[in-house]
Protein backbone atom coordinates (compact mmCIF):
# COMPACT_ATOMS: atom_id res chain seq x y z
CA UNK A 1 0.00 0.00 0.00
CA UNK A 2 1.00 3.28 -0.62
CA UNK A 3 2.20 5.93 1.93
CA UNK A 4 -0.17 8.91 1.62
CA UNK A 5 0.56 12.69 2.80
CA UNK A 6 -2.38 14.48 2.54
CA UNK A 7 -1.54 18.70 2.57
CA UNK A 8 -4.18 20.84 4.30
CA UNK A 9 -4.89 23.84 5.88
CA UNK A 10 -6.51 25.91 8.16
CA UNK A 11 -6.43 29.11 6.43
CA UNK A 12 -6.55 29.39 2.35
CA UNK A 13 -3.46 30.17 0.03
CA UNK A 14 -0.99 28.92 2.44
CA UNK A 15 0.90 27.06 -0.27
CA UNK A 16 -0.73 23.57 -0.34
CA UNK A 17 -0.97 22.92 -3.92
CA UNK A 18 2.54 24.12 -4.31
CA UNK A 19 3.87 21.70 -1.82
CA UNK A 20 1.42 18.95 -3.02
CA UNK A 21 2.85 19.34 -6.55
CA UNK A 22 6.83 19.66 -5.68
CA UNK A 23 6.65 17.11 -3.22
CA UNK A 24 5.08 14.55 -5.58
CA UNK A 25 8.05 15.73 -8.24
CA UNK A 26 10.28 15.15 -5.49
CA UNK A 27 9.54 11.50 -5.26
CA UNK A 28 9.59 11.04 -8.48
CA UNK A 29 12.64 12.19 -8.91
CA UNK A 30 14.41 10.15 -6.59
CA UNK A 31 12.47 7.01 -8.74
CA UNK A 32 8.92 6.59 -6.37
CA UNK A 33 6.15 5.60 -8.04
CA UNK A 34 4.08 9.23 -6.90
CA UNK A 35 0.10 9.96 -7.70
CA UNK A 36 -0.70 13.15 -7.02
CA UNK A 37 -4.70 13.55 -6.42
CA UNK A 38 -6.79 17.09 -6.48
CA UNK A 39 -9.50 17.31 -4.07
CA UNK A 40 -9.85 20.88 -4.05
CA UNK A 41 -12.81 20.39 -7.00
CA UNK A 42 -13.56 24.07 -6.29
CA UNK A 43 -10.10 25.59 -7.43
CA UNK A 44 -8.26 22.76 -8.95
CA UNK A 45 -5.20 24.27 -8.97
CA UNK A 46 -3.01 21.05 -9.13
CA UNK A 47 -4.95 19.76 -12.03
CA UNK A 48 -4.85 23.19 -13.53
CA UNK A 49 -1.05 23.18 -13.05
CA UNK A 50 -0.67 19.97 -14.39
CA UNK A 51 -2.73 21.15 -17.94
CA UNK A 52 -0.63 24.56 -18.53
CA UNK A 53 2.84 22.94 -18.77
CA UNK A 54 4.24 20.42 -21.08
CA UNK A 55 4.07 17.29 -18.59
CA UNK A 56 4.57 16.52 -15.06
CA UNK A 57 6.88 13.70 -13.86
CA UNK A 58 3.52 12.38 -12.35
CA UNK A 59 0.23 12.03 -12.75
CA UNK A 60 -2.47 14.27 -11.20
CA UNK A 61 -5.84 12.75 -10.66
CA UNK A 62 -9.19 14.02 -9.54
CA UNK A 63 -10.88 11.52 -7.24
CA UNK A 64 -13.11 10.49 -10.33
CA UNK A 65 -10.49 9.17 -11.98
CA UNK A 66 -8.74 7.47 -9.63
CA UNK A 67 -8.16 3.41 -10.55
CA UNK A 68 -8.31 1.54 -6.90
CA UNK A 69 -5.81 -0.72 -8.32
CA UNK A 70 -3.59 1.52 -10.07
CA UNK A 71 -3.54 3.35 -6.67
CA UNK A 72 -2.30 0.80 -4.91
CA UNK A 73 0.65 -0.20 -6.94
CA UNK A 74 1.90 3.54 -6.22
CA UNK A 75 4.73 4.30 -3.33
CA UNK A 76 3.19 7.23 -2.34
CA UNK A 77 -0.22 9.03 -2.93
CA UNK A 78 0.00 13.08 -2.13
CA UNK A 79 -3.50 14.82 -1.64
CA UNK A 80 -3.82 18.47 -2.44
CA UNK A 81 -6.93 19.36 -0.31
CA UNK A 82 -9.34 22.57 -0.50
CA UNK A 83 -8.57 25.29 2.05
CA UNK A 84 -10.47 25.30 5.12
CA UNK A 85 -11.90 21.73 5.61
CA UNK A 86 -14.98 21.09 7.53
CA UNK A 87 -14.37 19.11 10.76
CA UNK A 88 -16.30 15.97 9.33
CA UNK A 89 -13.50 15.90 6.43
CA UNK A 90 -10.46 16.60 8.23
CA UNK A 91 -11.33 13.57 10.59
CA UNK A 92 -11.88 11.57 7.40
CA UNK A 93 -8.57 12.61 6.17
CA UNK A 94 -6.92 11.64 9.51
CA UNK A 95 -8.29 7.86 9.28
CA UNK A 96 -6.70 7.82 5.38
CA UNK A 97 -3.24 10.08 5.80
CA UNK A 98 -0.33 8.32 6.84
CA UNK A 99 0.83 11.98 6.99
CA UNK A 100 -1.30 15.18 7.60
CA UNK A 101 1.52 17.75 6.61
CA UNK A 102 -0.04 21.40 7.26
CA UNK A 103 1.77 24.50 5.81
CA UNK A 104 2.52 27.52 7.62
CA UNK A 105 3.90 30.38 6.85
CA UNK A 106 5.72 32.80 9.48
CA UNK A 107 2.82 35.70 9.61
CA UNK A 108 1.55 35.66 13.17
CA UNK A 109 -2.29 35.40 10.88
CA UNK A 110 -1.24 32.37 9.69
CA UNK A 111 0.76 31.17 12.37
CA UNK A 112 -2.99 31.58 14.96
CA UNK A 113 -5.29 29.63 12.74
CA UNK A 114 -2.48 26.71 12.49
CA UNK A 115 -2.31 26.48 16.05
CA UNK A 116 -6.26 26.38 15.88
CA UNK A 117 -6.51 23.24 13.65
CA UNK A 118 -3.60 21.38 15.68
CA UNK A 119 -5.56 21.76 18.81
CA UNK A 120 -8.33 19.85 16.58
CA UNK A 121 -6.08 17.82 14.86
CA UNK A 122 -4.43 16.91 18.38
CA UNK A 123 -7.56 15.83 20.04
CA UNK A 124 -7.38 12.45 18.66
CA UNK A 125 -4.10 10.71 19.18
CA UNK A 126 -3.78 8.88 16.37
CA UNK A 127 -4.66 11.80 14.45
CA UNK A 128 -1.86 13.49 16.32
CA UNK A 129 1.11 11.73 15.54
CA UNK A 130 0.14 11.73 12.03
CA UNK A 131 0.07 15.55 11.92
CA UNK A 132 3.30 17.61 10.93
CA UNK A 133 3.61 21.72 10.33
CA UNK A 134 5.91 22.76 7.86
CA UNK A 135 7.06 26.12 7.92
CA UNK A 136 6.53 27.77 4.38
CA UNK A 137 7.31 30.57 2.19
CA UNK A 138 10.17 31.42 5.20
CA UNK A 139 12.33 34.55 4.12
CA UNK A 140 15.31 33.56 2.83
CA UNK A 141 17.66 36.08 4.85
CA UNK A 142 17.05 36.42 9.05
CA UNK A 143 15.83 34.22 11.43
CA UNK A 144 12.21 34.54 11.04
CA UNK A 145 11.29 30.50 9.75
CA UNK A 146 13.58 29.15 12.75
CA UNK A 147 12.21 31.17 15.66
CA UNK A 148 8.47 30.08 13.81
CA UNK A 149 9.69 26.87 14.09
CA UNK A 150 10.88 26.91 17.73
CA UNK A 151 7.79 28.28 18.48
CA UNK A 152 5.70 25.47 17.67
CA UNK A 153 7.13 22.92 18.93
CA UNK A 154 7.46 24.65 22.33
CA UNK A 155 3.91 24.47 22.40
CA UNK A 156 3.96 20.68 21.26
CA UNK A 157 3.62 20.89 17.59
CA UNK A 158 5.36 18.24 15.91
CA UNK A 159 7.36 20.51 13.36
CA UNK A 160 9.48 19.28 9.88
CA UNK A 161 12.75 20.63 10.09
CA UNK A 162 12.88 21.55 6.70
CA UNK A 163 12.14 25.54 6.48
CA UNK A 164 10.76 25.85 2.82
CA UNK A 165 11.66 29.51 2.07
CA UNK A 166 9.95 31.83 -0.14
CA UNK A 167 10.81 32.54 -4.05
CA UNK A 168 9.69 33.50 -7.02
CA UNK A 169 10.89 30.16 -8.73
CA UNK A 170 8.03 28.56 -7.31
CA UNK A 171 5.15 31.38 -8.43
CA UNK A 172 6.87 31.20 -11.90
CA UNK A 173 6.56 27.11 -11.78
CA UNK A 174 2.83 27.23 -11.66
CA UNK A 175 2.42 29.92 -14.27
CA UNK A 176 4.43 27.44 -16.30
CA UNK A 177 3.15 24.17 -14.83
CA UNK A 178 6.50 22.92 -14.71
CA UNK A 179 8.44 22.50 -11.45
CA UNK A 180 10.76 24.88 -10.00
CA UNK A 181 13.79 22.71 -10.93
CA UNK A 182 12.76 23.49 -14.44
CA UNK A 183 12.29 27.36 -13.92
CA UNK A 184 14.51 29.96 -15.39
CA UNK A 185 15.46 31.61 -12.30
CA UNK A 186 19.20 31.93 -10.55
CA UNK A 187 17.42 30.91 -7.38
CA UNK A 188 15.57 27.91 -9.42
CA UNK A 189 18.13 25.40 -7.60
CA UNK A 190 18.12 26.90 -4.14
CA UNK A 191 13.89 26.45 -3.97
CA UNK A 192 13.95 22.74 -5.36
CA UNK A 193 16.72 21.65 -2.73
CA UNK A 194 14.45 22.50 -0.23
CA UNK A 195 11.46 20.42 -1.30
CA UNK A 196 13.41 17.61 -1.84
CA UNK A 197 15.14 17.92 1.69
CA UNK A 198 11.87 18.14 2.76
CA UNK A 199 10.74 15.22 0.87
CA UNK A 200 13.41 12.93 2.56
CA UNK A 201 12.46 13.94 6.05
CA UNK A 202 8.70 12.82 5.37
CA UNK A 203 9.41 9.73 3.66
N1 LIG B 1 7.58 28.77 -0.84
C1 LIG B 1 6.95 29.69 -1.59
N2 LIG B 1 7.61 30.78 -2.04
C2 LIG B 1 7.00 31.72 -2.79
N3 LIG B 1 5.70 31.67 -3.13
C3 LIG B 1 4.97 30.62 -2.71
C4 LIG B 1 5.54 29.58 -1.92
N4 LIG B 1 4.55 28.67 -1.65
C5 LIG B 1 3.43 29.14 -2.24
N5 LIG B 1 3.69 30.31 -2.88
C6 LIG B 1 2.72 31.14 -3.64
O1 LIG B 1 1.64 31.45 -2.77
C7 LIG B 1 0.41 31.44 -3.47
C8 LIG B 1 -0.55 30.44 -2.83
O2 LIG B 1 -0.01 29.14 -2.99
P1 LIG B 1 -0.93 27.87 -3.27
O3 LIG B 1 -1.87 28.12 -4.37
O4 LIG B 1 0.00 26.72 -3.38
O5 LIG B 1 -1.72 27.83 -1.89
P2 LIG B 1 -2.98 26.91 -1.49
O6 LIG B 1 -2.86 26.70 -0.03
O7 LIG B 1 -3.02 25.71 -2.36
O8 LIG B 1 -4.20 27.86 -1.83
P3 LIG B 1 -5.78 27.44 -1.85
O9 LIG B 1 -6.20 27.39 -0.42
O10 LIG B 1 -6.40 28.55 -2.63
O11 LIG B 1 -5.88 26.11 -2.52
C9 LIG B 1 0.74 31.11 -4.91
O12 LIG B 1 0.88 32.30 -5.64
C10 LIG B 1 2.09 30.40 -4.81
O13 LIG B 1 2.86 30.55 -5.98
MG1 LIG C 1 -4.57 24.93 -3.52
Amino acid sequence: MPQVIAVTSEKGGVGKSTLSVHLAGAFAERGLSAVLIDEDGRVGSAIRWDRRGPSLPFPVLEPHDIKPKKLREADVVVIDTEGRPKRKELRTLGERADIILVPSSVSPLELEATAELMAFLHEDPQTRRRTRVVVNRVPPTGRAGEVAREDLREGGVNVCNTLVRSYAAYVRAAELGVLCRDVPDPRAALAWADIVTLSRELL
